[in-house]
């Protein structure tokens, strides 16, 4: 092993290997490199002559030459005449030890100490994303009927058309016929009252309620929260340091009532009133004007997530809260991004117009605006009527998964699941008994594939919370359903 003048140690070079593809110089540079970048190597220490490095190392001299060349090249060794080659006295910052090497030796705990309360916040609320091979996968739709031939199709063709045109950023509002496409749907299929000058096109409804909280609420602001409540949109208004206030639903929604005494000057309420998640209930008409008439008179907002609202399988859908404001307290948001496929992020916000220039601002000023071809190919998709015809398709198909998942239900966990509220959407949530261990049970499941999310963990307050399972069987075949139907009543 070759030491230098100093006593360090050059790293043994005797398994440099001859068979690999990676010639025998890059082999010897990337060692001494390695030891620089580790420490082994101290700056200003003494290397060892190239003639000394190659017999040491059984490799020629013009190998070991070469590679010295190339590390006096990039700034890791000084070479002087006479004197011989040093490690150089100071590294510049490109040739630091990367990022991701150094962050597998800091410790969980040193990583908390260096974030931010906000971050320790954000990092703790990090889940990771399901995948659509996973049965009952949250928010996942069914990719597999997607029509991604004619979705291809339109993309290939604005691609071909649109030339440079598209390589410009556009409005931070979002790409005009979009924005006229979305407000035209919204009017004529959720009763939403909107001019196209009011939509932003945002890349989710998570972005929706950031921008939202950001501009209308301040950190200490009361805002009430559905309890259970959307994981998602909780960890948006903690962010946003709200104080939450979970005021409970029952089988009409949002208790308006409750909400009002526990914080009748609350700036900001949070609904999913056309299908509660997690619980799946539509609130009733006389609590969305009860709740409506409330935020005129406390000037409070009301952000009305409408997400799985297309898919509704028994009665008539409810049209949307924002449809009854005449006062302009309700920001409305929508997605494409699960009744289409999850990668688009593309989902839009209605905002009362003199809130427009606002949230256009904040959307700029947060990611800039989205991709110009994406939205050009999804206003195609609507304008084109694939749209229309894709939601029928989906509300079939789901529809048809949905019983499944019911009469599965019913054979497999007769009275240990109980699922109340399933007219809507991709998802229902079961009750378990009032002891059992949601938790553990999801724990279970997950070590054999299935991604149920435990209710309870949907509460924030105790005196609340039930147990139960979420299963989102949109995205799920026919027979995975009974098959991981099966599975899950042996768990429980
Ligand atoms: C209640 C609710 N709102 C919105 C979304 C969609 O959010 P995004 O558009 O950010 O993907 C989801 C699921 O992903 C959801 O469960």
């Amino acid at each position: 092993m070759a030491k230098n003048a100093s006593g360090a140690i050059i790293p043994p070079f005797n398994q440099l290997n001859g068979k690999v593809r990676v010639p025998l110089h890059r082999q010897v540079y990337q060692r001494v490199k390695n030891a620089i970048l580790d420490g082994s190597l101290v700056p200003g220490a003494r290397l060892p002559s190239a003639r000394t490095l190659a017999s040491d190392s059984g490799v020629s001299r013009n190998t070991t030459e070469i590679a010295f060349a190339q590390l006096e090249a990039e700034g890791f060794v000084e070479r002087r005449v006479g004197a011989g080659s040093f490690v150089a006295a100071s590294m510049p910052d490109f040739v630091r030890k990367p990022l991701h090497a150094r962050a597998a030796k800091t410790s969980t705990n040193n990583v908390n100490n260096s974030l931010s309360e906000r971050g320790r916040k954000i990092k703790a609320a990090a889940a990771s994303n399901p995948t659509a091979k996973q049965p009952f996968a949250p928010c996942m739709p069914s990719l597999d009927a997607f029509p991604l031939q004619t979705w291809n199709r339109l993309t290939a063709r604005r691609a071909r058309l649109s030339g440079r045109d598209f390589l410009g950023s556009d409005d931070p509002a979002g790409y005009r016929p979009l924005r006229e496409a979305v407000a035209e749907y919204l009017s004529a299929a959720r009763g939403v009252k909107c001019d196209w000058r009011q939509i932003v096109i945002v890349s989710g409804t998570q972005q929706a309620l950031t921008l939202a909280t950001q501009l209308l609420s301040d950190a200490g602001d009361e805002a009430w929260f559905e309890e259970p409540g959307y994981l998602g949109a909780r960890a948006v208004l903690q962010n946003a340091e709200a104080r939450i206030v979970p005021v409970p639903v029952d089988e009409q929604g949002l208790n308006v009532e409750l909400g009002i005494k526990l914080a009748p000057a609350a700036r900001f309420v949070y609904i999913t009133p056309s299908h509660q998640s997690p619980l799946g209930v539509t609130m009733s008409l006389a609590r969305r004007l009860a709740l409506l008439a409330w935020a005129e008179g406390a000037g409070a907002w009301i952000f009305e997530d409408d997400y799985d609202s297309e898919f509704r399988y028994t009665g008539r859908p409810f049209a949307a809260v924002q449809g009854l404001d005449s006062a302009g307290r309700v920001i409305y948001a929508g997605s494409f991004n699960k009744v289409m496929f999850p990668s688009l992020r593309l989902a839009y916000i209605v905002v009362p117009p003199h809130l427009v220039d606002a949230f256009v601002a904040a959307r700029a000023l947060s990611t800039g605006d989205a991709p110009t071809l994406a939205q050009s190919v999804m206003t195609d998709f609507i304008t084109e009527g694939h749209f229309s015809s894709h939601l029928r398709q989906m509300r079939a198909l789901y529809h048809e998964r949905r019983d499944i998942l019911l009469d599965a239900v019913a054979r497999e966990l007769t009275d240990r699941l109980r699922v109340e509220a399933a007219d809507a959407g991709m998802q229902v949530a079961g009750l378990l008994d009032k002891d059992t261990d949601d938790q553990k049970i999801s724990t279970q499941a997950a070590a054999r594939e299935c991604r149920v999310s435990p209710l309870s963990g949907y509460y924030l307050l105790d005196r609340y919370r039930r147990p139960g399972l979420i299963l989102n069987y949109a995205g799920t075949p026919p027979e995975t359903i009974r098959r991981t139907v099966r599975t899950l009543a042996t768990i429980i």
